[in-house]
Parts: structure tokens; C-alpha cells; sequence
């Protein structure tokens, strides 16, 4: 009888993603950078594997989105007109002592006072308070000596001057801080090239650059980061019903890949930008950080963001309805998603570890089989018998040719399930001597061994590639 923990602590997956090659601490031998990491070969793959399942069901699987790749850089005046220069701030105490420094509005938080967004003169005076009360403590030193809350840009800049040749004189070009500023300025020129019919939708992936001031969560809260965006737009009338369709839409996205119903929620936000008729956010229950924190938001955003653009470029983004013979400026329906939030996300649901007896523990990762990063490990039994590593060799290559496979002849068959079990590799097939036919009913059959169950069944080697196209269904 075995049993099982599935909790993980931040310290176990930093590990673990270390040590099996899927993040890095960025420059690391030069020290690091705070709050930016490298995605190492198994880190890639569960990457591109999380991207593949959003952009299958947000483009692939509907008629009513397109999709985009804008540029990191954009106009300067992008980010005066979405009110990111000048407002795009986050409030910042430091502890004089130690100089750590913190998000004050995070610090009010721990005291149930919701501070998100919240002028800087009360979160100031929530604070002064706290102090008064002496239960403000630096946590990195345990001193009570902080810094008022000043307010600090979470905007990157750069010193491109494709702008104006006078660089001095030059609005700064900013590194987007959200992807959805780009779809925004392509949504006329895909309306005059796809034809899209209202509704629609345009969903991309890219990178955004934030200066946040606590980067310490691991890869939850980077300063690079990438982020999973779709905007749709549609006539204001359509705002509550499609609301709640994309609020569904994305809940079973997360239910599709593995995610248990316990383990999220929506977060309604009480607090709204001045244009936002609603504002929900999926967060999930992180083992490791603590609790219920934000993965997704789900948006609906009026038509400010298309009204202030054509305000400040002077383009007419009305859209002109043939049917109703309406012209309206769209609203917009947001859904927004960091890639690294899901892929520790995804981590932290899938971390296992099983007790066998006497002192031994097996590690494995439940992923999703869509989500894994190799879907397939091929074994010969003995690395010594090159009858054996040919053929399994044979099998590998064509496995490989559909599936993201690995072959492995280090150690012995049980080492090599142990270290596919770290990186959730759903099956292992091996090739041993029946395979060869030592027994001739078992020629030309392997055993193919289940991650979660590390069960075994034989198969024909004919049947291994509509085995596993079935499995990863
Ligand atoms: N366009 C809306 C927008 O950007 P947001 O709540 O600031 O809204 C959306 O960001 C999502 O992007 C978040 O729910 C989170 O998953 C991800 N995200 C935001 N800042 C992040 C950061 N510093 N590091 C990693 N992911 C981040």
C-alpha cells in the first residue's frame, strides 16, 4: 500500500526546476538578475506545450478569433493614451534598516485592508497606522522602520531611437508592459485585411517588461515575462452574455488540462477601473505561495481602450455594422494570462510524491499527457547488448517522428523510470529480449509502463504509435 503527498513547497519546485533543466536564474554566473529567469530544454517544452493548448483553444478550435504577433516596441504615444504613462505605478516602502523593499499595497493585504489600486495618501495612512500599532515588521530584519509609500513606474524603458534622432528630446520607447496594446493598434488593419464579422476576437502571445518592485516569488511575478492575451470585440449590448462566455470558456479550459474545481476560484474585484463594467480573476490555490493567488484575469473593458487610440492617433476605429447599419466604437472583452503563472501553476497541481516503504519515496509529475514535455521514453533493457539498443534505437526514431520522445540508457530500467517520473514523461516503453523473440509469441511486442500508476502492459511495437495518439487525446 502506498501514499501519497501531492503538497509542494516553493523550495521543492524551485528545486526541482533546477535541477531537471526547467528554469534557470538567469546570469547566474555573473550573480543573477532579480526577478528574471531562463527556461531550460524540459522548461521550453512544457512552455510551448501550455502556449499550444491556449492558442488551440482560443484560435484553432473557434471561428470568431485571429491571431497576432506585434511588436514588443510601439508608438510612444500607445502608453500616454492607455494611461500607462503616468498611472502604471505600484506603491513602494523600504526598510531603512535593511533596505529591503516591499509592495505596500501586499503589505496591507496580510492585514485584510484591500489596497489594490488605492490612492497613495490612504495607503499611507493605513500604514501609519499599523505602525502606530507597532505591527509593522520588515520581514527580512524584523525592524519597524520604514520609508513613507512613495509611487514607482512599473514601465521599462529603452533608449531606441527609431522615434526621433534627437534622443534627449524623445518620448521614451517603453518595452509593453501587457501584449494587448498591440491588438489594439491592429485591430483596424485586421478588420480591412480578415473582415471579420462583430463579434470578434484577436488573441496573441508575447513578451511584456515590468519593473516590479518585489520580484520574489519565483517565476509568479518576473520582470519578464510572457503573457497570453485575447481581446474581443463586440457591440456593448453583447457585454453580459459574452462575458459570462468567456468566463466559462477559460474555467474549462483549466478543468481540461488537469486543474481540480477545488483548487481555483473567480476573485470578483470590487474596485474597477473608471471605464471596467466587470472584473474577474481565476486564481488558484498555490501549495507553495500560500494560497489563492491570481492566474487569470477576465475583463470587460468598455470601449476605452479603442476610443482612447483613435482620441490620440486622430484614426476613426468605428466599426460599421452592414446589418443594423449601426456605427459604434467596440467594446471589449478581455481575457489575460501570464504562461509562467500557469506553467508553476501546472507544476504545483502536478508535483507527487508517493511513498513506497522502507525509506523510499517516488517523485513523479502528474501532467497533463497533452502538457508533458515528452510524451515518450524509449528503453533498451540492457545498454550493453547492442541487439537490444538497435532495435530500441528503431523504435525511438520513428516514435520520434510524431512525438516529442527521449531515448535513455543510463543506469538501470528502474533509475530511468525514477528520473522520466521528475519530468512527467506519461509512458516508458522498453525493449528487452522477448522483443527479439526469446519468446517467440512476444516478438516484435514491448512493455509500456503508465506514470501514474506505473503499471505495465505489453503491446505490438505496430500499435505503439496509435497507442499513444489515443492516450494523448
Ligand atoms: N492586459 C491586462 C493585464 O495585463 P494584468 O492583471 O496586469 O492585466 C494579466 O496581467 C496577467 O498577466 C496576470 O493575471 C498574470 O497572470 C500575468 N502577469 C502580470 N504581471 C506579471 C508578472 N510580473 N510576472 C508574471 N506574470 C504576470
Amino acid at each position: 500500500m502506498t501514499n501519497m503527498t501531492s503538497h509542494v513547497s516553493m523550495e521543492q519546485l524551485i528545486s526541482l526546476c533546477k535541477r531537471r533543466g526547467f528554469v534557470y536564474p538567469s546570469s547566474e554566473i555573473y550573480g543573477g538578475m532579480a526577478g528574471i529567469y531562463d527556461y531550460g530544454h524540459y522548461g521550453t517544452l512544457l512552455k510551448d506545450n501550455i502556449r499550444a493548448a491556449w492558442l488551440k483553444s482560443m484560435v484553432q478550435l473557434r471561428d470568431d478569433v485571429v491571431g497576432l504577433d506585434s511588436a514588443i516596441f510601439m508608438h510612444p504615444t500607445t502608453w500616454v493614451a492607455s494611461g500607462h504613462v503616468g498611472g502604471f505605478n505600484d506603491p513602494q516602502i523600504d526598510c531603512r534598516n535593511c533596505k529591503a523593499r516591499y509592495r505596500a499595497d501586499h503589505i496591507l493585504e496580510q492585514f485584510g485592508i484591500v489596497a489594490d489600486k488605492m490612492p497613495i495618501e490612504f495607503i499611507n495612512t493605513e500604514l501609519e497606522k499599523l505602525k502606530a500599532e507597532k505591527k509593522l515588521v520588515c520581514a527580512n530584519c524584523g525592524k519597524c522602520d520604514f520609508t513613507e509609500a512613495k509611487v514607482f513606474s512599473l514601465m521599462v524603458n529603452s533608449n531606441l531611437g527609431a522615434v526621433t534622432e534627437n534622443l534627449a528630446e524623445a518620448d521614451p520607447v517603453y518595452l509593453r508592459p501587457e501584449t494587448c496594446g498591440g491588438i489594439y493598434l491592429e485591430y483596424k488593419n485586421t478588420l480591412d485585411s480578415l473582415h471579420p464579422k462583430m463579434p470578434f476576437g484577436i488573441a496573441q502571445v508575447g513578451k511584456a517588461f515590468r519593473n516590479e518592485i518585489n520580484a520574489r516569488q519565483f517565476i509568479f511575478r518576473t520582470r519578464e515575462f510572457e503573457q497570453m492575451e485575447m481581446q474581443y470585440f463586440h457591440h456593448q449590448s453583447q457585454t453580459a452574455a459574452l462575458f459570462k462566455s468567456w468566463q466559462d470558456a477559460r474555467w474549462q479550459w483549466y478543468l481540461d488540462y488537469g486543474i481540480p474545481e477545488e483548487k481555483i476560484h473567480w476573485y470578483k474585484h470590487e474596485k474597477l477601473a473608471h471605464y471596467a463594467s466587470d472584473a474577474y480573476d481565476i486564481e488558484y490555490n498555490f501549495g507553495g505561495l500560500g494560497g489563492f493567488k491570481e492566474v487569470e484575469g477576465v475583463h470587460a473593458r468598455g470601449d476605452w481602450d479603442l476610443s482612447q487610440h483613435s482620441k490620440f492617433s486622430g484614426v476613426d476605429l468605428n466599426y460599421f455594422d452592414e446589418d443594423t447599419k449601426e456605427r459604434f466604437v467596440p467594446h471589449i472583452v478581455e481575457t489575460s494570462v501570464g504562461l509562467a503563472r500557469l506553467f508553476l501553476m501546472f507544476l504545483d497541481n502536478a508535483y507527487r510524491e508517493e511513498d513506497l516503504g522502507e525509506g523510499d519515496t517516488r517523485m513523479y509529475l502528474a501532467l497533463h499527457p497533452k502538457l508533458a514535455p515528452i510524451k515518450c521514453a524509449v528503453f533498451p533493457l540492457l545498454k550493453n547488448k547492442p541487439e537490444l539498443v538497435a532495435k530500441a534505437r528503431e523504435v525511438f526514431s520513428v516514435l520520434r517522428q510524431n512525438f516529442m520522445c527521449e531515448f535513455d540508457d543510463n543506469g538501470n530500467v528502474g533509475k530511468r523510470y525514477r528520473r522520466q517520473d521528475e519530468i512527467g514523461t506519461p509512458y516508458c516503453v522498453t525493449i528487452d529480449f522477448d522483443t527479439l523473440g526469446e519468446n517467440p509469441e512476444l516478438l516484435d511486442t514491448v512493455t509500456i509502463r503508465d506514470r501514474d500508476t506505473g503499471t505495465q502492459e505489453r503491446i505490438a511495437i505496430a500499435e505503439l504509435e496509435s497507442y499513444l495518439s489515443s492516450k494523448l487525446k
